[in-house]
Order: C-alpha cells, then sequence, then structure tokens
C-alpha cells in the first residue's frame, strides 16, 4: 500500500511486513526517513537528525542554518557536487565538463499496477503499485523520475530511474545508479557473493569498516567473480533472527554495489550500471532509463528474505509458460563427447537416457560451421552436415521419436577470426580501430549495440530454430568484454556501448521468445557467469557452474540460493574423476546434489557400471515426486558443510506443509561421539509426520525443537534423501 501525504510531503511505501518512507522537506530535498519492520505511525522524519556537523556545506537556502548540509541527512537519491561527498547516485553535466547534480522534488503520483522498462528486465504480474517522484536539477533542467514497485503480499519494494533531459542543451550523463539506500546506523554486515569460474558465489560476510567498500563488475556480464546482489544485515543475524536487508540488480552487465560507513556512523548502499567507462549522451528531450533494483528487508533474519526473494522471483520475474512448471530431466552430451561426435552417437546417448527415463536431450557445442575444436566457427549459425548429415532436423526428429524432446547449445554474442561471418564482417567485433582485439578462447565479442548485427545474427538463429523441433536453447556466452569500442559510436558516444550492448543482448533474447513463445531458455556464461535477476526475467533456468563436483557444489549452489530459487539452478550429474577438481564421489550422491535444482546428467551413460544405470530410475521418480516440493516450496538451510567441515543439510517444505523433504550429504567423515542432530525448520507444529528413513512419526513440533537424529555414517561424500509426509 503507498500512502501520500501532500501537505507534508510525506510518502510511506507499506509492505504486509515491512515500511519504507521519504519526506520532502522545507528545501524540497526529498530524504529518506525510514526502512524496516512495518510501522503504522504516519511521520517518520523525527529519525532525522540534524546537528551542526562542522566543515559540512550548507546549501545557499539554509541561509545561517549549520545543521542543514547533504553531507550529514539521509538521501534518497544522492547527488553530487552540492555537498554531500558520499556516494553518488548520479553524476551528469553540460559538454563543458563541470559535474554537478542538485535535486529537488517536484511532485509524485501514485500509479495503479507495476511500471515497466523498455528494453529492461523488470518484475511484473498483479498486486502491484507505483509511486513516481520526480525530481529536477534547477539549473540544467534534468528532471529524475524514481519509481518505486511496491508488491505488498512478497515484501518486495523494487526501484529504478529515469532521467530525461528537459533543458535546452546537451548534458552528458557519467553516472545514474538504480538504487540508493541511507540507513541511519553502520552496526551492519556486508553480505555479498563472489569467486570466479567454476567457484561462483561463495558467500562473504564481514562487518562494515570505516569508507567505501563493495562488489562490482567491469567485465560487461554480471560475472564469476561478483554476483549484483548483496545483503545489510544485523551483526548476529542468522537464519530466523536478526534484520536484514537485501538488493538485487535486475542487470546481466558491469555493475556496482558500494556500501559507505560514513564520518557519522550511518550507511549507504548504492548499486545500479557501474560508472566506470559509462557515458550517455542526453540531447533536449531524450531520456535514460536506469535498470530496476529489487529490495526486501526482512526483520527476522536470511531465510524470511530468502522466501521473499524466491516467491518474488518465481511469481513476478519468470515469464509463462515455465514459470509454474515442472523442468525436464536432460541429457547433455558435453562432458561425454565434448567435440568429438556424429548422429549415430548422439542418438546412442539420447536413446540410452531415454530408456531411462531422460525427457530433453541437448546437443552442446561443436553442431555449426566447422567447428571441431573451440577455436573457429562461432558466428557460422548452419549446422555442420559432414557431422550431422540431414541436418538438425533428422537429429531432432529422432530424438522426438524416443520420446524426448531435443535442445540446442549457441553462443550467439561471439565470434571466431577463423568464420566466415568475420571474414565477412571484421567490423563487427568490437574492437579499437588500429589495435589487435584481444582473443579469449580464440574468440571476439560482437557489436551487439548494432542493429545489423543483431539482425544478421537473429536472422540464422531463426532459421535454426525453425529448421527442427526445438524446445529448449542453452544460451552461452564465453568470454567477457574488451576492446569495447564500436565503428558506430562516436567519441564519447563510446562510453555508451557496454550498457547498448547489454541492452543488445536483451533485445536478442525477446525477440527469439516473441517468435518462439514455448522455448524453454536456459543462460550460461562459462557456467554461472551471468546468474543474475536480469537473466532471469528472459530464462526460467540459468546453468550454475561448469564445476560438477559435489563438494564444491554444494556451496556454489548454497550461495546461489540465498536469493535465486532452487528451480532457476541447473544441476547435473557428471562423470567421475570430476573434469573440473579430479574429485570421485558415489554416483548416488552425485544425484542427490543435483536433485534440488533444474535436473540433468552431463556424462556419457553408455559408460556407467551397471549399479550407476540401475540408480538412474529412482533418481528420476524422486525428482518427479519431490521437485516440485524443491521447486515451489519453501526452502531452509539446516547446516552447511562450508561452516562445519563435515555435513550439509537443507530442506524444502511444501506449500501446504504436508511434504517435507531434506537433502542431507554427509561430505568429510569425522570421529563423532554422537548422531548428528539437525533441528528441522518450517514444519506446522500441529500436524504429525512420517520419515521415510525410520518410519517414526513425530509431531512437526517434535520434529524441529526436538530435531531429527541421524545415525554416523562411514565414509566421505555419502548423503541421503529424507521425505516426511503430513499423516
Ligand atoms: C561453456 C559452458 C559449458 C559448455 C561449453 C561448450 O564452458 O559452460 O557447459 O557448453 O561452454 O563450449
Amino acid at each position: 500500500m503507498i500512502v501520500l501525504d501532500p501537505q507534508n510531503n510525506v510518502f510511506t511505501l507499506h509492505t504486509k511486513h515491512t515500511t519504507y518512507q521519504m519526506k520532502a522537506d522545507q528545501y524540497r530535498v526529498l530524504l529518506h526517513s525510514y526502512y524496516g519492520p512495518r510501522v503504522r505511525d504516519g511521520d517518520l522524519s523525527y529519525l532525522i537528525q540534524y546537528a551542526d556537523r562542522g566543515a559540512s556545506p550548507n546549501p545557499n537556502e539554509a541561509g545561517h542554518r549549520r545543521d542543514y548540509s547533504l553531507d550529514t541527512l539521509p538521501q534518497e537519491y544522492s547527488t553530487c557536487g552540492v555537498g554531500d561527498y558520499r556516494l553518488p547516485s548520479i553524476e551528469f553535466g553540460p559538454e563543458d565538463g563541470s559535474r554537478l547534480a542538485d535535486l529537488r522534488y517536484v511532485n509524485c503520483q501514485l500509479v495503479p499496477g507495476k511500471y515497466s522498462l523498455e528494453g529492461l528486465p523488470a518484475f511484473h504480474g498483479q498486486g502491484w503499485e507505483t509511486l513516481s517522484v520526480i525530481l529536477r536539477d534547477p539549473s540544467s533542467g534534468v528532471e529524475v523520475e524514481l519509481l518505486y514497485g511496491v508488491c505488498e503480499e512478497d515484501d518486495l519494494i523494487t526501484r529504478a530511474a529515469r532521467l530525461t533531459n528537459r533543458g535546452s542543451g546537451d548534458v552528458r550523463l557519467c553516472q545514474a545508479m538504480s538504487l540508493c539506500l541511507d540507513l541511519s546506523r553502520a552496526d551492519l554486515d556486508l553480505i555479498t557473493f563472489d569467486g570466479g569460474h567454476v567457484r561462483e558465489r561463495n558467500l562473504d560476510r564481514a562487518p562494515l569498516r570505516p569508507g567505501v567498500q563493495g562488489v562490482g563488475s567491469v567485465r560487461g556480464t554480471s560475472s564469476h567473480q561478483h554476483n549484483p546482489f548483496v545483503i545489510l544485515c544485523d551483526h548476529d543475524a542468522g537464519e530466523d533472527h536478526g534484520v536484514c536487508y537485501g538488493a538485487a540488480l535486475l542487470y546481466s552487465g558491469s555493475f556496482l554495489a558500494a556500501v559507505e560507513r560514513s564520518q557519522f556512523e550511518d550507511a549507504r548502499l548504492v548499486m545500479g550500471i557501474h560508472p566506470h567507462h559509462f557515458r550517455w549522451a542526453l540531447a533536449p528531450g531524450e531520456s535514460f532509463t536506469a535498470p530496476e533494483a529489487a529490495l526486501v528487508c526482512s526483520p527476522d533474519g536470511l531465510t524470511p528474505m530468502t522466501h521473499r526473494f524466491h516467491r518474488a522471483i518465481r511469481e513476478h520475474l519468470i515469464q509463462d509458460p515455465h514459470a509454474g512448471a515442472r523442468r525436464p530431466v536432460l541429457i547433455n552430451n558435453w562432458e561425454a563427447t565434448e567435440f568429438d561426435f556424429d548422429a549415430e552417437r548422439l542418438v546412442d546417448i539420447a536413446r540410452e537416457g531415454a530408456a531411462l527415463g531422460m525427457e530433453l536431450f541437448v546437443l552442446d557445442d561443436g553442431w555449426f560451421g566447422c567447428r571441431d575444436t573451440d577455436d573457429n566457427s562461432l558466428g557460422d549459425w548452419f549446422v555442420n552436415e559432414k557431422k550431422l548429415p540431414g541436418g538438425l532436423k533428422y537429429l531432432a526428429d529422432e530424438v522426438n521419436k524416443l520420446g524426448m524432446k531435443f535442445g540446442l547449445w549457441v553462443e550467439p554474442e561471439m565470434v571466431c577470426p577463423d568464420s566466415n561471418l568475420f571474414r565477412a564482417h571484421p567490423d563487427y567485433a568490437l574492437q579499437i580501430p588500429g589495435r589487435p582485439p584481444m582473443l579469449s578462447r580464440t574468440q571476439l565479442v560482437l557489436d551487439l549495440s548494432r542493429k545489423e548485427v543483431r539482425d544478421c545474427i537473429y536472422d540464422q538463429l531463426r532459421k535454426v530454430l525453425s529448421s527442427a523441433n526445438i524446445e529448449y536453447v542453452k544460451w552461452d556466452m564465453n568470454r567477457p568484454l574488451t576492446d569495447v569500442a564500436s565503428f558506430c559510436l562516436e567519441g564519447e558516444r563510446q562510453g555508451e556501448l557496454f550498457h547498448r550492448y547489454v541492452l543488445g543482448v536483451y533485445e536478442l533474447q525477446e525477440r527469439m521468445l516473441t517468435d518462439f513463445p514455448h522455448l524453454l531458455l536456459e543462460n550460461c556464461a562459462s557456467g554461472g557467469g551471468r546468474f543474475d535477476p536480469g537473466m532471469l526475467y528472459y530464462s526460467p533456468q540459468i546453468w550454475t557452474s561448469d564445476n560438477m563436483d559435489v563438494v564444491e557444489r554444494l556451496r556454489i549452489q548454497e550461495g546461489t540460493a540465498l536469493i535465486y530459487p532452487l528451480s532457476t539452478m541447473g544441476a547435473h550429474v557428471a562423470a567421475c574423476p570430476s573434469h573440473t577438481n579430479g574429485r570421485s564421489t558415489p554416483f548416488e550422491t552425485r544425484g542427490l546434489v543435483s536433485l534440488p535444482g533444474c535436473f540433468g546428467y552431463e556424462l556419457d551413460l553408455t559408460k556407467l557400471t551397471e549399479e550407476e544405470l540401475a540408480m538412474i530410475p529412482g533418481q528420476l521418480e524422486n525428482y518427479r515426486k519431490y521437485g516440485p516440493v524443491f521447486h515451489g516450496g519453501d526452502y531452509y538451510r539446516l547446516a552447511s558443510y562450508g561452516e562445519n567441515g563435515e555435513y550439509d543439510a537443507l530442506m524444502s517444505v511444501s506449500k501446504d506443509k504436508r511434504t517435507a523433504v531434506l537433502d542431507y550429504v554427509h561430505v568429510m567423515s569425522r570421529q563423532r561421539r554422537r548422531d548428528v542432530l539437525l533441528p528441522l525448520r518450517g514444519l506446522d507444529a500441529e500436524k504429525r509426520y512420517r520419515s521415510s528413513e525410520t518410519g517414526e512419526i513425530r509431531s512437526g513440533a517434535g520434529w524441529m525443537y526436538g530435531g531429527l537424529l541421524l545415525p554416523n555414517m562411514k565414509g566421505d561424500f555419502l548423503g541421503k534423501l529424507i521425505v516426511l509426509e503430513a499423516v
């Protein structure tokens, strides 16, 4: 619910459990008064503290009033050059190079439903209200529209900013953040999700220290290294206690999430497109839209924050027809064959998979151009008939005859120097004229800011997708951006390229999904290098990591699932020893660790032992039965191997609280004198549940407050699935 008090210029956003408030003061500066647990009082601006802080500039209108400085007051969208020295949200200026933004409140408007952002991903659906607040910089005429989407039921507040040049001169934008959150306290921890290739989204937590800290990417993708999702929380916040603020950016390119603990012990979080190499020219009348950010405040710890993001992503971000649909069990040929395959080998793998009950065969890299190694042919999206006579149609038909769907890998954003496309159009690749561009995996990045480049790629893709019954696409992206220059942007406008590239990717995926609305799209970037909320608007699932070793996967999936629903995480059983770290683990445990995600296999089925093959029908049966509980229920972290060095446990409880599934992995054996005691969570205290493991029946209260005892297991990398059904 949005409540406007126009007399006092107080604007309040209420969700079911939280309240967010701002106030335009006597100088029409928009101040932030409160974000936290729901409060029914009207005006909370008594919380804004005025004091003479010394050495902090006072705006002209404040006259001799020394207790009024933008440097010390909580801002709703921080400015620059006018006395607030903390992190700015916006920076722009005229062509002469001066930079100053002094934003003052003009008016606001309540709009039913949810705003949308042209060309950018955004939350959507029913149950939203929008608040639009207009601020203006008096001297340049630049107008900033702050957009707030309120989803009361899911406790989600979204934000975006639209900047319009209403003045008469050209303006150059060098920073336009999506979110600014000023909190009048700094005794907080910052949680970020960091790592690298094959070790994505490892959780990192540290208290705020004085000054600026944060994460970001300047790679042109959201990156393996840092995720556009951060949490600020009480020092002692845990799963079910402590205030937590979660902030996520719906953006798949370079981003910045920075927090400043100021001299006055308050904290400012800004989040948005990374200002590095960012410029945007705004002629009079032109607008720029900063991508959407989403905020959740949980007064009761991390788990409720996770549940709110999971619900909102499942119900308001992922699009139909996949939103609530069960994802097919897939078999992907990559780790089985890499480039070494022909139609017969592929059909053999598919046949084997179909016989075991798998539902989707995915043909990975190596089917197009003359690609038998990874150093050529990207950009030439036509089938290699030497390898696949009869083309994709023959293969897809054969796969369909087996009762399976057919899916295909593509990497449309790239071009290899050794390709017909590059030979015909060398200017289609990002590069600085006169300087040989950097290669990575022997490939270059296409200049997707150019419509003719997007059209050329899309025409090829459309032909491929129309040539056979292709029902799934794995859209890969295997290198970061370098040499970020376009032949078609002039001078300073080259600074628009990083963002125009991302808009180009979004436009291509949008086009593909408009033409092929039933296609199941899975995004991927060398594993999980672009696992972000922006991508989830287009693809309901994302490849989590190229690392399929169970021990490392536990950590990667735990970090990922803090905000991203289990239904979005591609998780496959791979061959052992693991291709990434050489570890061997039991087939059964590999199945257990993948089970909560979008389940599949990525190995040569023809090389499995009889015992391993015999386990597959049971694994598929578990996915069919309990996948809906993992994907649609409430997820709980029970124990983290990263913390205890011994075992890992997660559980999911169905919405009606009749079924709970517990995924327990005994990673590393230790001599212990007692059984592992796991207090369960999320059950109905009054209901009685039977354990699939022992047949015992106890009340929900018993399982939760007493706990579940797991006798010690002998050996490493073992595990079990335990189901509790209400009786
Ligand atoms: C990337 C992906 C892999 C696979 C290869 C193919 O590394 O993450 O899953 O598709 O590309 O080249």
